[in-house]
């Protein structure tokens, strides 16, 4: 869609003259790495749309859309050490080309980064922004806890699991539509429906990312296919086996997921088998659609135009059919 690849370039114009190359190298080259492999950057072009909306000038937002995108790309570098992921965006992990004192380091240095990007905003949009960015960050920690803890957990419930994506995933999302919409000033109840259907937006991408960790081409997908059945990650496929599946399924699952001793191909293959025969895969991708009419329900709280609405309703289209 022509407006979306519109303010992809706008952003990836500012990302280009903005690099975070510095000295010492060692700690600057994996930011620019990481940064530089690309990624389809849906969260700062949210926050540009956020702030179109409201009928101000996106370039507006552009120091607010990369710090939502630094800050994404801090929790990458972290979140592929606790995921002990090889590859991220079709190449190594910075952890895995450096090392991981070297990935702990650099991203701190990001989320530092990710801060001082809206130290050029007025001491009132400043306050706004930063208090929202911790907010969220918190709870994305607080998301990622959850999400490692429920690894050596068997007994996660879905309101667990739900819980747990919109914190790790979903609140960012929202983040990133309501940093646009302070940038742009517009009122509290247009800003939090904004946020509202970020969220409900994010936990959909969430879902869809679980889906594609098993069931995305390789050759796209540019990560390690069956890295979350390999890391026993108790995602929505894992859940709806345990809902849907015969006694016999579910106690095949848990034998997969509690065996140290499996052949990680294998152990892919097979539980693979079972997200298809129980019907967890279609499941999910039911789940995966009504999370996305929840997010276009919260369009209609807001009082923008219907011209503008359309956009986010198209940006949430064209979001479900990535492929990576
Ligand atoms: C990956 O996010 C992390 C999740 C929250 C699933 P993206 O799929 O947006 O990653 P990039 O930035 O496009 O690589
Ligand atoms: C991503 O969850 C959440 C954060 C990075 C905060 P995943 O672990 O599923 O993300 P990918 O699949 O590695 O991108
Ligand atoms: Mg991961
Ligand atoms: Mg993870
Ligand atoms: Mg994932």
């Amino acid at each position: 869609m022509e407006y979306i690849k519109k303010q992809r370039r706008l952003f990836l114009d500012h990302l280009s003259k903005n690099t975070l190359h510095s000295e010492p190298v060692n700690l600057y080259e994996p930011i620019a790495y990481l940064l530089a492999l690309g990624g389809k950057r849906f969260r700062p072009i949210l926050t540009l749309m956020a702030a179109d909306c409201f009928d101000t000038n996106p370039k507006e937002a552009l120091n607010a859309a990369m710090a939502v995108e630094v800050f994404h790309n801090f929790t990458l570098m972290h979140d592929d050490i606790m995921d002990a992921a090889p590859l991220r965006r079709g190449k190594p992990t910075v952890h895995y080309k450096w090392n991981v004192n070297t990935a702990i380091l650099s991203g701190d240095a990001m989320l530092i980064k990710a801060y001082q990007q809206l130290e050029s905003y007025s001491p009132s949009l400043f306050n706004s922004l930063t208090r929202l960015l911790s907010q969220t960050a918190l709870e994305v920690c607080e998301g990622q806890q959850h999400d490692i803890d429920f690894e050596t957990r068997d007994d996660v419930s879905l309101q667990e699991y739900l819980t747990m994506i919109t914190q790790k995933t979903a609140v960012l999302l929202g983040c990133a539509l309501q940093m646009g919409a302070i940038v742009a000033k517009a009122s509290e109840s247009d800003s939090r429906a904004l946020y509202q259907f970020g969220v409900q937006l994010g936990i959909a991408f969430q879902l869809q990312d679980d889906y594609l960790d098993t069931f995305g081409d390789p050759a796209v997908f540019g990560k390690q296919v069956g890295g979350d059945i390999v890391e026993n990650k108790k995602t929505i496929l894992y859940h709806y086996t345990l809902a849907l599946g015969s006694s016999k399924q579910q106690q095949e699952l848990h034998n997969q997921f509690a065996s140290s001793f499996s052949q990680t191909n294998q152990k892919i293959k097979s539980v693979k088998k079972l997200f298809l025969e129980t019907g967890a895969a279609k499941a999910t991708q039911e789940m995966i659609k009504k999370y996305i009419q929840n997010a276009f329900r919260c369009l209609d709280e807001l009082q923008i135009d219907a011209s503008k609405k359309q956009i986010l309703l198209n940006f949430g289209n064209a979001m479900m059919q990535r492929s990576n």
